[in-house]
C-alpha cells in the first residue's frame, strides 16, 4: 500500500502528536511505501505574519518525527514546497471543484464564521483541502494516517479523485483516512485536546524538570478535595496518561485501586506519572537532540527525500498532463 501523510510545521510537537499519528507512521513504514512531508504551503494560509520561522519549524518537526521512530531509510521524508508538482496538481483539481463544495468544508466554514462577514477568508484557505488532495494524489496515496480533524478533507480528496477520473480518465486511488485507536489525547488541563494555544501540552522536547512541573499541575478529579476522598479513575487525565506512558501495569492498577478507595494522594500518583513520562521521553529527547546537532545530516535526509518524492510526483503529473491532452504544447505537453 502507498501511505502518504503531511504535517504543518508550526512549532515543536507534543505527546498528543505521538499517540495521535506518529507512532502509526513509524509502524506503517515497516510494511508499506511511505511518503511523509512538511506541509509548509499549508502553513501560509494562516501564518502570513511569520513565514521566516517556517524553516526552523520544519527542522524541529522532522527531528521530532525521527525521534519518534520515523526512519529516513524506510520512509521518504520531504518538504512540500520543494516539489513544485503539488501546486500544479492543485490547480488542475481546482478546475474540478465547485466553489460551493469547498465552502462547505468545516475548517473553512469555521474561519468564515469567525470573521462574521467583516471580511472573507483568504482564497488559499478555500483551496486548502484542494492542495491536500493534490498532496496525496500526487503519490497515488491509498492510506492517509491523520488526526480525526482531517477526515472531512480526505472525503473531499476522494471526491476529487473520482472527478479527475470522470473528467479526464486518470486512474488514481481513492485515499482512505487511517485513525489510531487513541486519536485524541486529553490535555494536562483536562480539556479534550492538547493545543499550543491552551498551554496544556507535554512537548517531546520538554526536559525532565518541565515534565515534572506540568504533571504536578495536572487536572485530576475535582471532587477529590483530600487524599482520603474516593476518586474517579475513568477519564481522569492522570490515569489516561498512566495507561499510555507507564509500562508498570501492577503499579498503575495499585494506584487506581487506592485512588478509588481514597487511599492515595495526588502527589504520589503524579510523582509516579512524571517518572513514567520522563522514562518514555528520555530516549526521544536524546535522538531529537542528536538530529538537530547534525544540521548537515538533516539537510541530506531532506535532500534525498525531496529527490525521491520529485521522481514519483513527476511521473504522476506526466500521466495527468497527458490525459488532459497535453501532447500538444498545452499543459506542459510538447515542450517538456
Ligand atoms: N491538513 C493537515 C493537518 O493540518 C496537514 C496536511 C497537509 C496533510 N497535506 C496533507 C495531511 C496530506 C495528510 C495528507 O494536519
Amino acid at each position: 500500500m502507498r501511505v502518504v501523510s503531511g504535517m504543518r510545521p508550526t512549532g515543536p510537537l507534543h505527546v498528543g502528536h505521538y499517540f495521535g499519528v506518529l507512532r502509526t507512521w513509524a509502524a506503517l513504514q515497516r510494511e508499506h511505501e511511505c511518503f511523509f512531508f512538511a506541509a509548509d504551503w499549508h502553513v501560509l494560509t494562516d501564518r502570513q505574519e511569520e513565514p521566516g520561522r517556517v524553516g526552523g519549524w520544519i527542522r524541529e518537526m522532522v527531528a521530532d518525527w525521527i525521534a519518534c521512530g520515523v526512519d529516513p531509510e524506510r520512509a521518504v521524508i520531504f518538504v512540500q514546497s520543494a516539489v513544485p508538482e503539488h501546486l500544479e496538481l492543485f490547480w488542475i483539481l481546482g478546475s474540478l471543484a465547485p466553489v460551493g463544495m469547498l465552502e462547505r468544508v468545516p475548517t473553512y466554514k469555521e474561519e468564515a464564521a469567525r470573521l462574521e462577514g467583516r471580511e472573507t477568508p483568504a482564497y488559499a484557505l478555500l483551496g486548502y483541502p484542494l492542495l491536500q488532495a493534490a498532496d496525496v494524489a500526487l503519490y497515488k496515496g491509498e492510506v492517509v494516517p491523520v488526526g480525526e480533524d482531517q477526515v472531512a478533507h480526505l472525503e473531499l480528496a476522494r471526491e476529487l479523485v473520482r472527478r479527475l477520473r470522470r473528467a479526464h480518465g486518470v486512474e488514481l486511488p481513492e485515499p482512505q483516512a487511517l485513525l489510531t485507536d487513541a486519536p485524541r489525547l486529553v490535555g494536562t488541563d483536562g480539556r479534550a485536546k492538547m493545543s499550543k494555544k491552551l498551554d496544556n501540552c507535554i512537548y517531546l522536547s520538554d526536559d525532565a524538570a518541565t515534565v515534572e512541573r506540568r504533571v504536578r499541575g495536572m487536572y485530576t478529579d475535582p471532587r477529590r478535595v483530600r487524599a482520603d476522598v474516593p476518586g474517579t479513575v475513568e477519564g481522569n487525565p492522570v490515569f489516561v496518561y498512566h495507561d499510555l506512558f507507564n509500562p508498570d501495569r501492577a503499579e498503575v492498577e495499585d494506584l487506581k485501586a487506592r485512588y478509588r478507595e481514597g487511599r492515595v494522594g495526588d502527589v504520589e500518583v503524579k510523582a509516579k506519572l512524571a517518572r513514567a513520562v520522563n522514562a518514555f521521553l528520555e530516549p526521544l529527547r536524546r535522538r531529537r537532540a542528536e538530529v538537530l546537532a547534525d544540521g548537515e545530516g538533516l539537510e541530506r535526509i531532506l535532500e534525498r527525500g525531496i529527490e525521491r518524492a520529485r521522481e514519483a510526483a513527476r511521473e504522476t503529473l506526466a500521466e495527468v498532463r497527458k490525459a488532459l491532452g497535453g501532447n500538444s504544447i498545452a499543459f506542459g505537453g510538447g515542450l517538456r
